[in-house]
Protein backbone atom coordinates (compact mmCIF):
# COMPACT_ATOMS: atom_id res chain seq x y z
CA UNK A 1 0.00 0.00 0.00
CA UNK A 2 1.15 3.38 -0.77
CA UNK A 3 2.46 5.41 1.87
CA UNK A 4 3.24 8.85 0.35
CA UNK A 5 1.70 11.55 1.74
CA UNK A 6 0.66 14.17 -0.94
CA UNK A 7 1.48 17.59 -0.61
CA UNK A 8 -0.82 20.38 -1.95
CA UNK A 9 1.98 22.90 -2.22
CA UNK A 10 2.83 25.59 0.46
CA UNK A 11 0.59 28.63 2.31
CA UNK A 12 1.67 31.39 4.35
CA UNK A 13 1.19 30.72 8.53
CA UNK A 14 -1.75 33.28 9.24
CA UNK A 15 -2.92 34.30 12.98
CA UNK A 16 -6.10 33.57 13.99
CA UNK A 17 -9.15 35.73 13.07
CA UNK A 18 -11.44 33.98 15.65
CA UNK A 19 -8.67 35.45 18.60
CA UNK A 20 -8.47 38.57 16.52
CA UNK A 21 -12.45 39.34 16.36
CA UNK A 22 -12.36 39.03 20.30
CA UNK A 23 -10.21 42.30 20.59
CA UNK A 24 -12.97 45.53 20.58
CA UNK A 25 -12.36 47.13 17.26
CA UNK A 26 -14.22 49.51 14.77
CA UNK A 27 -12.21 49.04 11.99
CA UNK A 28 -10.35 45.64 10.95
CA UNK A 29 -6.56 45.57 9.83
CA UNK A 30 -6.17 46.66 6.27
CA UNK A 31 -5.80 42.98 5.15
CA UNK A 32 -8.71 41.67 5.38
CA UNK A 33 -10.36 44.96 3.64
CA UNK A 34 -11.31 44.32 0.30
CA UNK A 35 -12.17 46.79 -2.57
CA UNK A 36 -13.69 44.90 -5.24
CA UNK A 37 -16.60 42.70 -4.58
CA UNK A 38 -20.00 43.78 -3.67
CA UNK A 39 -22.90 42.19 -1.32
CA UNK A 40 -25.99 41.72 -3.26
CA UNK A 41 -28.78 44.19 -3.03
CA UNK A 42 -30.77 44.48 -0.25
CA UNK A 43 -33.78 42.91 -2.12
CA UNK A 44 -32.08 39.81 -2.10
CA UNK A 45 -34.67 37.93 0.29
CA UNK A 46 -36.81 37.70 -2.65
CA UNK A 47 -33.77 35.47 -4.81
CA UNK A 48 -34.85 32.00 -5.81
CA UNK A 49 -33.21 30.01 -3.37
CA UNK A 50 -31.61 26.45 -4.91
CA UNK A 51 -33.64 23.39 -5.98
CA UNK A 52 -34.16 20.80 -3.31
CA UNK A 53 -33.76 16.96 -4.37
CA UNK A 54 -35.03 14.57 -1.83
CA UNK A 55 -32.54 11.67 -1.54
CA UNK A 56 -35.09 9.28 -0.76
CA UNK A 57 -37.22 9.44 -3.96
CA UNK A 58 -34.32 9.84 -6.13
CA UNK A 59 -33.17 5.80 -4.54
CA UNK A 60 -36.99 4.51 -4.86
CA UNK A 61 -36.15 5.55 -8.87
CA UNK A 62 -38.23 8.38 -9.53
CA UNK A 63 -37.88 10.31 -12.34
CA UNK A 64 -39.32 13.25 -11.71
CA UNK A 65 -36.58 13.68 -8.60
CA UNK A 66 -33.80 12.31 -11.21
CA UNK A 67 -34.67 15.03 -13.86
CA UNK A 68 -34.61 17.47 -11.13
CA UNK A 69 -31.41 16.16 -10.39
CA UNK A 70 -30.42 16.58 -13.64
CA UNK A 71 -31.69 20.04 -14.12
CA UNK A 72 -30.41 21.71 -11.03
CA UNK A 73 -26.25 19.99 -11.76
CA UNK A 74 -26.83 21.48 -15.46
CA UNK A 75 -28.51 24.99 -14.76
CA UNK A 76 -27.62 25.66 -10.68
CA UNK A 77 -24.39 23.79 -9.82
CA UNK A 78 -26.09 24.04 -5.94
CA UNK A 79 -28.96 22.50 -4.30
CA UNK A 80 -30.31 21.46 -1.13
CA UNK A 81 -30.35 17.51 -0.66
CA UNK A 82 -32.89 16.06 2.04
CA UNK A 83 -33.88 13.11 3.32
CA UNK A 84 -30.33 12.25 2.92
CA UNK A 85 -31.06 9.52 5.43
CA UNK A 86 -27.83 10.72 8.05
CA UNK A 87 -29.23 10.39 11.32
CA UNK A 88 -29.85 13.28 13.35
CA UNK A 89 -28.25 12.15 16.63
CA UNK A 90 -24.68 11.36 14.19
CA UNK A 91 -25.26 15.49 12.96
CA UNK A 92 -26.01 16.83 16.28
CA UNK A 93 -22.72 14.78 17.87
CA UNK A 94 -20.77 15.64 14.93
CA UNK A 95 -21.66 19.47 15.30
CA UNK A 96 -21.23 19.71 18.93
CA UNK A 97 -17.65 18.68 18.45
CA UNK A 98 -16.68 21.07 15.82
CA UNK A 99 -17.81 23.45 17.84
CA UNK A 100 -16.32 22.46 20.63
CA UNK A 101 -12.79 21.88 18.52
CA UNK A 102 -12.35 26.13 17.56
CA UNK A 103 -13.54 26.42 21.05
CA UNK A 104 -10.28 24.92 22.48
CA UNK A 105 -7.67 27.18 24.27
CA UNK A 106 -5.14 29.19 21.47
CA UNK A 107 -1.95 26.63 23.34
CA UNK A 108 -4.35 23.95 22.16
CA UNK A 109 -4.81 24.81 18.63
CA UNK A 110 -1.31 25.96 18.15
CA UNK A 111 -0.54 22.23 18.16
CA UNK A 112 -2.75 21.52 15.05
CA UNK A 113 -2.22 24.83 13.57
CA UNK A 114 -0.90 24.58 9.58
CA UNK A 115 2.86 23.81 9.14
CA UNK A 116 4.43 25.69 6.33
CA UNK A 117 4.19 22.98 4.03
CA UNK A 118 1.14 21.01 4.82
CA UNK A 119 -2.29 22.85 4.89
CA UNK A 120 -3.86 20.45 7.18
CA UNK A 121 -4.82 21.37 10.24
CA UNK A 122 -6.22 24.64 11.49
CA UNK A 123 -5.41 28.16 9.42
CA UNK A 124 -6.13 29.48 6.03
CA UNK A 125 -5.83 27.75 2.63
CA UNK A 126 -4.19 29.15 -0.31
CA UNK A 127 -1.98 32.31 1.84
CA UNK A 128 0.96 32.92 -1.13
CA UNK A 129 1.87 36.63 -0.73
CA UNK A 130 2.37 39.03 2.32
CA UNK A 131 -0.14 41.42 -0.36
CA UNK A 132 -2.58 39.09 -0.25
CA UNK A 133 -6.17 39.88 1.37
CA UNK A 134 -6.76 37.50 3.75
CA UNK A 135 -10.41 35.56 4.62
CA UNK A 136 -12.36 37.13 7.77
CA UNK A 137 -12.55 33.21 9.04
CA UNK A 138 -10.22 30.35 10.74
CA UNK A 139 -10.64 26.81 9.47
CA UNK A 140 -9.86 23.30 9.80
CA UNK A 141 -8.85 21.09 6.82
CA UNK A 142 -7.96 17.31 6.76
CA UNK A 143 -7.97 14.55 4.68
CA UNK A 144 -9.99 11.83 5.75
CA UNK A 145 -9.86 9.10 2.66
CA UNK A 146 -8.26 6.82 2.06
CA UNK A 147 -7.12 5.86 5.34
CA UNK A 148 -3.44 5.54 3.59
CA UNK A 149 -3.32 9.23 2.98
CA UNK A 150 -4.65 10.32 6.44
CA UNK A 151 -2.23 12.27 8.22
CA UNK A 152 -2.10 10.61 11.51
CA UNK A 153 0.22 13.29 13.41
CA UNK A 154 -2.94 15.44 12.89
CA UNK A 155 -5.86 12.38 13.82
CA UNK A 156 -3.83 11.75 16.69
CA UNK A 157 -3.79 14.85 18.06
CA UNK A 158 -7.85 15.58 17.82
CA UNK A 159 -9.41 14.77 20.89
CA UNK A 160 -10.69 11.16 20.61
CA UNK A 161 -14.70 12.10 20.53
CA UNK A 162 -14.01 14.31 17.69
CA UNK A 163 -11.96 11.90 15.70
CA UNK A 164 -15.05 9.42 16.64
CA UNK A 165 -17.41 11.33 15.30
CA UNK A 166 -15.42 12.46 12.56
CA UNK A 167 -15.10 8.98 11.37
CA UNK A 168 -18.57 7.94 11.32
CA UNK A 169 -19.75 11.73 9.45
CA UNK A 170 -16.88 10.99 6.87
CA UNK A 171 -18.62 7.90 6.00
CA UNK A 172 -21.92 8.99 5.78
CA UNK A 173 -20.60 11.57 3.32
CA UNK A 174 -19.08 9.15 1.21
CA UNK A 175 -22.30 7.28 0.89
CA UNK A 176 -24.68 10.67 0.16
CA UNK A 177 -21.64 11.73 -2.33
CA UNK A 178 -21.48 7.95 -4.02
CA UNK A 179 -25.30 8.31 -4.14
CA UNK A 180 -25.40 11.35 -6.09
CA UNK A 181 -22.63 10.54 -8.39
CA UNK A 182 -24.34 7.31 -9.06
CA UNK A 183 -27.80 8.72 -10.01
CA UNK A 184 -25.90 11.52 -12.21
CA UNK A 185 -24.07 8.97 -14.31
CA UNK A 186 -27.60 7.51 -14.64
CA UNK A 187 -28.89 10.56 -15.65
CA UNK A 188 -26.30 11.61 -17.78
CA UNK A 189 -25.62 8.34 -19.74
CA UNK A 190 -22.39 7.24 -18.32
CA UNK A 191 -21.54 3.75 -17.75
CA UNK A 192 -21.52 2.53 -14.32
CA UNK A 193 -18.95 1.15 -14.19
CA UNK A 194 -16.77 3.45 -15.14
CA UNK A 195 -18.18 6.17 -12.69
CA UNK A 196 -17.52 3.58 -9.70
CA UNK A 197 -14.15 2.83 -11.44
CA UNK A 198 -13.29 6.65 -10.72
CA UNK A 199 -14.98 7.15 -7.61
CA UNK A 200 -15.15 4.00 -5.68
CA UNK A 201 -12.10 4.62 -3.56
CA UNK A 202 -12.01 8.49 -4.09
CA UNK A 203 -10.18 10.98 -2.07
CA UNK A 204 -12.12 12.67 0.90
CA UNK A 205 -11.19 15.89 2.76
CA UNK A 206 -13.07 17.89 5.06
CA UNK A 207 -12.69 21.62 5.82
CA UNK A 208 -14.55 23.01 9.13
CA UNK A 209 -15.02 26.89 9.12
CA UNK A 210 -15.50 29.44 11.70
CA UNK A 211 -16.89 33.12 10.39
CA UNK A 212 -16.35 35.52 13.85
CA UNK A 213 -18.45 38.08 13.73
CA UNK A 214 -16.67 41.54 11.83
CA UNK A 215 -16.86 44.89 12.95
CA UNK A 216 -16.96 45.92 9.35
CA UNK A 217 -19.06 42.90 7.33
CA UNK A 218 -19.22 45.21 4.04
CA UNK A 219 -15.67 45.57 3.57
CA UNK A 220 -14.48 42.36 4.25
CA UNK A 221 -15.25 38.22 3.34
CA UNK A 222 -15.86 35.24 5.43
CA UNK A 223 -14.10 33.45 1.97
CA UNK A 224 -12.86 34.74 -1.34
CA UNK A 225 -14.84 33.47 -3.94
CA UNK A 226 -13.74 30.42 -5.57
CA UNK A 227 -15.14 27.32 -7.54
CA UNK A 228 -14.41 24.16 -5.79
CA UNK A 229 -11.76 22.14 -7.40
CA UNK A 230 -13.94 18.74 -6.23
CA UNK A 231 -16.01 16.59 -7.80
CA UNK A 232 -18.88 16.92 -5.36
CA UNK A 233 -19.00 19.33 -2.26
CA UNK A 234 -21.31 18.15 0.43
CA UNK A 235 -21.98 21.62 3.12
CA UNK A 236 -23.18 21.43 6.37
CA UNK A 237 -24.31 24.75 7.96
CA UNK A 238 -23.90 23.89 11.66
CA UNK A 239 -26.13 27.08 12.63
CA UNK A 240 -28.71 29.69 10.64
CA UNK A 241 -26.87 32.16 10.06
CA UNK A 242 -26.79 33.39 6.48
CA UNK A 243 -23.25 34.03 4.30
CA UNK A 244 -23.20 31.35 1.60
CA UNK A 245 -23.44 32.89 -1.99
CA UNK A 246 -22.99 31.76 -5.41
CA UNK A 247 -23.12 33.34 -8.56
CA UNK A 248 -26.31 33.69 -10.56
CA UNK A 249 -26.70 35.91 -13.84
CA UNK A 250 -24.04 37.93 -12.57
CA UNK A 251 -25.19 38.53 -9.32
CA UNK A 252 -24.45 37.03 -5.65
CA UNK A 253 -27.51 35.26 -4.59
CA UNK A 254 -27.91 33.90 -0.94
CA UNK A 255 -28.60 30.21 -0.10
CA UNK A 256 -29.82 30.50 3.15
CA UNK A 257 -29.42 27.74 5.83
CA UNK A 258 -32.16 25.08 6.24
CA UNK A 259 -32.15 23.07 8.96
CA UNK A 260 -33.29 19.74 7.25
CA UNK A 261 -31.12 19.73 4.30
CA UNK A 262 -27.25 19.62 3.42
CA UNK A 263 -25.93 21.70 0.23
CA UNK A 264 -24.55 20.11 -2.65
CA UNK A 265 -22.30 21.40 -5.11
CA UNK A 266 -21.08 19.95 -8.53
CA UNK A 267 -17.22 20.97 -8.53
CA UNK A 268 -14.75 21.36 -11.32
CA UNK A 269 -14.20 17.13 -11.34
CA UNK A 270 -17.61 16.58 -11.94
CA UNK A 271 -17.49 19.61 -14.19
CA UNK A 272 -15.04 17.59 -16.44
CA UNK A 273 -16.11 14.00 -16.05
CA UNK A 274 -19.65 14.97 -17.45
CA UNK A 275 -17.87 17.52 -20.34
CA UNK A 276 -19.21 20.38 -19.20
CA UNK A 277 -22.98 19.61 -19.18
CA UNK A 278 -22.94 20.25 -15.13
CA UNK A 279 -21.56 23.31 -14.14
CA UNK A 280 -19.04 24.50 -11.12
CA UNK A 281 -19.87 27.58 -9.98
CA UNK A 282 -18.06 30.17 -8.65
CA UNK A 283 -19.56 31.08 -4.34
CA UNK A 284 -18.33 33.01 -1.64
CA UNK A 285 -19.08 33.34 2.06
CA UNK A 286 -19.87 36.65 3.22
CA UNK A 287 -19.92 37.89 7.34
CA UNK A 288 -21.59 40.03 9.63
CA UNK A 289 -21.45 42.37 12.72
CA UNK A 290 -23.34 40.21 14.99
CA UNK A 291 -22.83 36.84 15.02
CA UNK A 292 -20.45 33.68 14.54
CA UNK A 293 -21.03 31.28 11.33
CA UNK A 294 -19.50 27.96 10.93
CA UNK A 295 -20.05 25.19 8.20
CA UNK A 296 -18.31 22.29 6.99
CA UNK A 297 -17.45 21.17 3.63
CA UNK A 298 -16.80 17.89 2.42
CA UNK A 299 -14.61 17.43 -0.87
CA UNK A 300 -15.44 14.31 -2.83
CA UNK A 301 -12.48 13.68 -5.22
CA UNK A 302 -12.07 10.97 -7.86
CA UNK A 303 -9.23 8.27 -6.87
CA UNK A 304 -5.90 9.29 -6.85
CA UNK A 305 -4.48 6.91 -9.27
CA UNK A 306 -7.46 7.80 -12.31
CA UNK A 307 -7.32 9.41 -14.94
CA UNK A 308 -9.53 12.27 -15.41
CA UNK A 309 -11.31 13.46 -18.46
CA UNK A 310 -14.83 13.60 -20.16
CA UNK A 311 -16.30 10.19 -19.75
CA UNK A 312 -15.48 8.06 -22.53
CA UNK A 313 -19.48 7.18 -22.49
CA UNK A 314 -20.01 10.74 -23.28
CA UNK A 315 -17.67 11.53 -25.42
CA UNK A 316 -18.87 8.72 -27.40
CA UNK A 317 -22.52 10.32 -27.12
CA UNK A 318 -21.36 13.82 -28.08
CA UNK A 319 -18.49 12.91 -29.96
CA UNK A 320 -16.10 15.96 -28.93
CA UNK A 321 -14.74 16.07 -25.52
CA UNK A 322 -14.00 19.19 -24.17
CA UNK A 323 -11.41 18.39 -21.35
CA UNK A 324 -7.97 17.33 -21.76
CA UNK A 325 -7.23 13.98 -20.08
CA UNK A 326 -4.79 14.25 -17.23
CA UNK A 327 -3.89 11.84 -14.17
CA UNK A 328 -5.97 13.12 -10.93
CA UNK A 329 -2.82 13.71 -9.31
CA UNK A 330 -1.31 16.15 -11.56
CA UNK A 331 -4.41 17.96 -12.17
CA UNK A 332 -5.22 18.44 -8.41
CA UNK A 333 -1.53 19.83 -7.92
CA UNK A 334 -2.09 21.69 -10.62
CA UNK A 335 -5.22 23.33 -9.40
CA UNK A 336 -3.25 24.19 -5.58
CA UNK A 337 0.06 25.49 -7.45
CA UNK A 338 -2.30 27.74 -10.05
CA UNK A 339 -4.78 29.09 -7.00
CA UNK A 340 -1.58 30.30 -5.46
CA UNK A 341 -0.02 32.07 -8.57
CA UNK A 342 -3.71 33.76 -8.79
CA UNK A 343 -3.68 34.27 -5.59
CA UNK A 344 -0.61 36.72 -5.32
CA UNK A 345 -1.65 38.86 -8.09
CA UNK A 346 -5.57 39.79 -6.93
C1 LIG B 1 -15.93 25.78 0.98
C2 LIG B 1 -17.02 26.77 0.91
C3 LIG B 1 -18.73 28.04 1.99
C4 LIG B 1 -19.35 28.24 3.31
O1 LIG B 1 -15.58 25.36 2.12
O2 LIG B 1 -15.39 25.42 -0.10
O3 LIG B 1 -17.30 27.23 -0.17
O4 LIG B 1 -20.48 28.73 3.32
N1 LIG B 1 -17.66 27.13 2.03
O5 LIG B 1 -18.73 27.97 4.34
NI1 LIG C 1 -16.35 26.16 -1.80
Amino acid sequence: MENKKINFGRSLIVPSVQELAKQSMTKIPPWYVRHDHHHPASDDAQAPSVPIIDLHCLLEGSCAELDKLHAASKERGFFHVINHGISESLLEDFKREVLNLFKLPMEEKLKLWQEEDNPEGFGQLFVMSEEQKLDWSDMFYITTLPHNLRQLQIFQKLPLILREKLEGYSIEMKRVAMTILSQMAKALGIEKEEMSELFHDGFQSVRMNYYPPCPQPKRALGFSPHSDADALTILYQLNETVGLQIRKDGKWVTVAPRPDALVVNIGDIMEIVSNGVYKSIEHQAIVNSNIERMSVATFYVSNMDTELGPARSLVAQHNVANFRQVPTKTYLKGFFLLKGLMASHT
